[in-house]
């Protein structure tokens, strides 16, 4: 990637925001990583300086660096001014786009990193914005060589989240038709399902495995992992998998809570006002699992997450149209809170894999999910170097 001829290698947007708070510190530990060997310039990015430089301020504080604030540039950009946000991506490499929800405020920032040549990484879980990105600009990226990557995270789960997401969720299913709608104009040819297909669970499952009731994950990850499946299949022929995602939820009372706050909330995204009392009172609707302080440090120190992977494939040479699985494997990735220290890392190292193993990416830029644009990157080696552990819990035949 061009980096050289630009005066920011990575610029946070939305530095201000919850997450943003804690990507700019992310960036500010990596800045002075003991593995990093070349400088690394960077900015923050928002609508108001005064928030801007708190943020870095308080970064400067936490990490015992009084200087920071003086090596970081500030860039003065609102999404209501596409001339601001040009001269953002103008001054980047690299934009990790932390303002949200993406469906009101994402397309401006992709429209500006393409046409003013920067790469652009965000946290976004509302496939919908996901899948219409890709569509509108994937061809448009390809030219301009520049690598547009959605949702490089999906590991929200926590004891507390920020009602920054609640937002997202609470106009994602809202706007559920129009996903529908995008996905029947869009005409693709279906994958081949290799093996028997999956069956789902639904409503309420039990998962042995874990001793949980579990119910299906509505976020974005069975969207962003059909896509990655595709390019795979399409672009380096390997055969594709089938996926589902579930949360465990624990025992009988959580399942009753949990099922009266989906009612409520389906319910209420429904109708305008309803939408309105939805995102005025977050922590109310949901539960406590959202709220407008976000969690506190004691919270997210005391937090992390786990997601386990149970799969099932073919030995080389044994033929799906003629035999059953007869491999089975378990796999983990453990690391600490998801949404507000996790995803941080997961951000800033996505970023730092476009910096610095370009020829590892696809050839030709283009709008990717995290899986199309890192499979031959190290970035899980990164990953794991920062506590997100990936590791194989068992393998075994059948
Ligand atoms: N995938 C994951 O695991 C994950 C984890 C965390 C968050 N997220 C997503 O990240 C997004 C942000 O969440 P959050 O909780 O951090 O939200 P937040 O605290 O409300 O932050 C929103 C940010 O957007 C900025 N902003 C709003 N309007 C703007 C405008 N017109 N121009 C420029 N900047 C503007 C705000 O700036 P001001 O400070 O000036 O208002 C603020 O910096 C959400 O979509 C959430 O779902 C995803």
């Amino acid at each position: 990637m061009a980096t050289q001829q630009r005066p920011f290698h990575l610029v946070v947007f939305g530095a201000s925001g919850f997450t943003g708070q804690f990507v700019t510190e992310e960036v500010a530990r990596e800045q002075v990583s003991p593995e990093r060997r070349t400088s690394l310039p960077w900015a923050v990015a928002g609508r108001c300086r005064e928030k801007l430089q708190r943020v870095l301020e308080r970064a400067a504080m936490k990490l015992g660096r009084p200087t920071l604030p003086s090596e970081v540039g500030i860039i003065i950009c609102d999404i209501t001014n596409p001339a601001s946000l040009d001269e953002m991506a103008k001054q980047a490499a690299v934009v990790l786009n932390c303002v949200g929800p993406y469906r009101f405020y994402g397309e401006p920032v992709v429209r500006a990193c393409i046409e003013n040549g920067a790469s652009c990484i965000d946290i976004c879980g509302e496939p919908q914005f996901l899948e219409l990105i890709y569509w509108k600009y994937h061809e448009k990226a390809a030219e301009k060589g520049v690598y547009i990557i959605g949702s490089s995270v999906s590991i929200h789960a926590g004891l507390c989240i920020h009602d920054g997401t609640w937002k997202s969720a609470v106009y994602g299913f809202a706007d559920k038709s129009q996903l529908k709608k995008l996905r029947n104009e869009s005409h693709l040819k279906p994958v081949p399902v290799v093996g028997p297909k999956l069956k789902r669970r639904w409503p309420v499952s039990y998962c042995r495995e874990l001793n949980s009731y579990s119910i299906p994950f509505l976020g974005a990850d069975v969207s962003v992992v059909k896509r990655t499946q595709r390019y795979l299949h399409e672009n380096l022929e390997q055969s594709p998998v089938q996926y589902a995602a579930y949360v465990t939820v624990g025992g009988i009372t959580s399942i009753i809570k949990l099922m009266f706050a989906g009612l409520f909330f389906l319910f209420f995204v429904r109708f305008g006002i309803g939408r309105q009392l939805l995102v005025k009172f977050p922590w109310l609707f949901s539960f406590g699992y959202f709220s407008k302080q976000g969690p506190t440090q004691k919270q997210m120190d005391a937090s992390s997450f786990t997601l386990t992977f149970f799969g099932q494939g073919y030995s080389q040479g044994l033929s799906p149209d003629k035999s059953k699985p007869n491999i089975r494997i378990c796999t983990q990735v453990k690391g600490p809170e998801a949404g507000y220290v996790a995803t941080p890392i997961a951000m800033v190292q996505a970023a730092l894999t476009l910096l610095n193993d370009a020829s590892d990416l696809p050839k030709a830029g283009g709008v990717f999910t995290p899986g199309a644009a890192f499979c031959r990157t190290k970035l899980i080696e990164r990953l794991n170097q920062r506590g997100i552990e990936f590791s194989v819990i068992s393998s075994s035949e059948v």
